[in-house]
């Protein structure tokens, strides 16, 4: 091998420096390639209770962790030598475009987990051009939010109250402020089992106890925000204090039936979507009932633990009802790449709940911004490696679903 001394010119190059970002928040961002890198900040920054409410699920978690493990278990089966110069990852939605095939799941208390909550979500949904669903639980009103997000997709998460009166009269504020699709959420007839939450005596709000306050002390921006910004409280409730599963037990109503279904469906002027569908045979049923869409969801493995795995659910429902209606799905997605994926099973749309909460606990609005833009390149580098230029060429053929877990006899 020969020898030479390195030149000036040689070493120049190699001796570029990045200019040094000067805001921690940016840093720390920039610092996540995953959603998991989100998952990590946003536990160093968030007290124990909020982050557990989120990151956690019902009884074991054992629906939550199939669910993700399922999409882990998948092959992709590239096809080469095509032209993907240009991806498009547009589609449209429910009667209007969506940029990405993902929008934002509904999810209650979301201040909660960062002060700067729904207004966070829905004007980073906005600027990505996706839509933003916002919880009858919600921390901001209906209408803050519509005015937060004026040209962009709201859409509103329905649970159903024992006070139908007070439930239809938030269907009727959700109209009249433009939000164009109905998300209702079926799979809660009474609070799914939180042990994290009832270990850690969460409470809405906080309450300030030995045990939160030196969880506070290495999360001081957490709890300035908290502090110095509106009380939380529920934006379309009466104020509550108690435990989260108690508020759920006590307003909702376990004797919703198909009929309230077709009763709400009539109330309301826009598309409908039934949030927490999880059987070919009530798939099926939605279908003749004449809903614009069902989300396959067990959400997110926060109600009946052991539930069926959606993303495996999918192919066959979308086999049976896909061409009578849309269908969503949520729950474990945790990448770009399981987008990918649900959406090459059938999948017309998604929903992402915790990955975009880990943003907004990593970093408010900017956090939320870097968790959408992590799934978005996920997305579209994956569509390029598969071969596909846009979401209607992938097919069930690009993604095998590996089982790990088979049912032993059919049901
Ligand atoms: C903290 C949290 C709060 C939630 N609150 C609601 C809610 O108020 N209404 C609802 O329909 N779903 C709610 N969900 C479920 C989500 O809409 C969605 O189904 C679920 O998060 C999807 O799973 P993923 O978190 O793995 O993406 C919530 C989920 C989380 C994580």
């Amino acid at each position: 091998m020969k020898r030479q001394l390195p030149k000036r010119h040689d070493l120049a190059p190699l001796l570029t420096f990045r200019r040094p970002t000067l805001s921690a928040r940016e840093r720390r961002l920039a610092s996540a390639l995953t959603i998991e890198d989100l998952r990590r900040i946003a536990r160093r920054r968030t007290p124990r209770a909020a982050f557990d409410y989120t990151d956690g699920a019902a009884d074991g978690e054992v629906s939550l962790a199939r669910a993700r493990e399922a999409f882990a278990d998948v092959q992709f089966n590239p096809v080469i030598l095509r032209d993907v110069s240009h991806v498009d990852t547009s589609r449209d939605v429910l009667g209007a475009p969506s940029a990405l095939p993902f929008g934002i799941a509904p999810t209650g208390f979301t201040r909660m987990m960062q002060a700067e909550g729904e207004i966070a979500g829905a004007t980073a949904a906005a600027a990505a051009g996706i839509p933003f669903s916002l919880s009858t639980l919600g921390t901001t009103s209906i209408e803050d939010v519509a005015a937060a997000n004026p040209h962009g997709r709201n859409w509103f998460q329905l649970y159903m109250w024992k006070d139908r009166e007070r439930s239809m009269a938030l269907v009727d504020r959700a109209a009249r402020a433009g939000y164009d699709t109905l998300l209702v959420t079926v799979d809660v007839p009474v609070a799914g089992a939180r042990l994290r939450d009832v270990r850690n005596g969460m409470t809405i709000p906080p309450t300030l106890t030995p045990r939160t306050i030196a969880d506070a002390i290495p999360r001081p921006a957490w709890w300035i925000n908290f502090l110095t910004t509106e009380p939380l409280a529920f934006a379309s409730l009466d104020a509550w204090s108690g435990t989260v599963a108690d508020l759920l037990d006590t307003m909702f109503d376990p004797t919703v039936t198909y009929e309230d279904l077709a009763w709400i469906r009539e109330q309301w002027p826009g598309k409908v979507s039934v949030k927490g569908v999880q059987t070919v045979a009530d798939a099926r049923r939605l279908a003749d009932t004449g809903v614009d869409a069902i989300v396959l969801s067990n959400h997110g493995g926060r109600q009946l633990d052991r539930a069926p795995i959606p993303f495996h659910l999918l192919p066959q429902v979308a086999k049976e009802v896909g061409s009578d209606l849309e269908v969503h799905l949520d729950t474990g997605i945790m990448s770009g790449q399981d987008i990918v994926a649900a959406v090459a099973h059938g999948a017309r749309f998604t929903l992402v709940g915790r990955a975009y909460l880990y943003g907004l606990m990593a970093g408010g609005r900017p956090g939320v911004d870097r968790a959408i833009e992590i799934l978005r390149g996920q997305v579209e580098r994956t569509m390029r490696l598969l071969g596909v230029g846009t979401l209607d060429e992938l097919e069930p053929h690009h993604v095998t679903q590996l089982a790990r877990l088979a049912p032993r006899s059919p049901f």
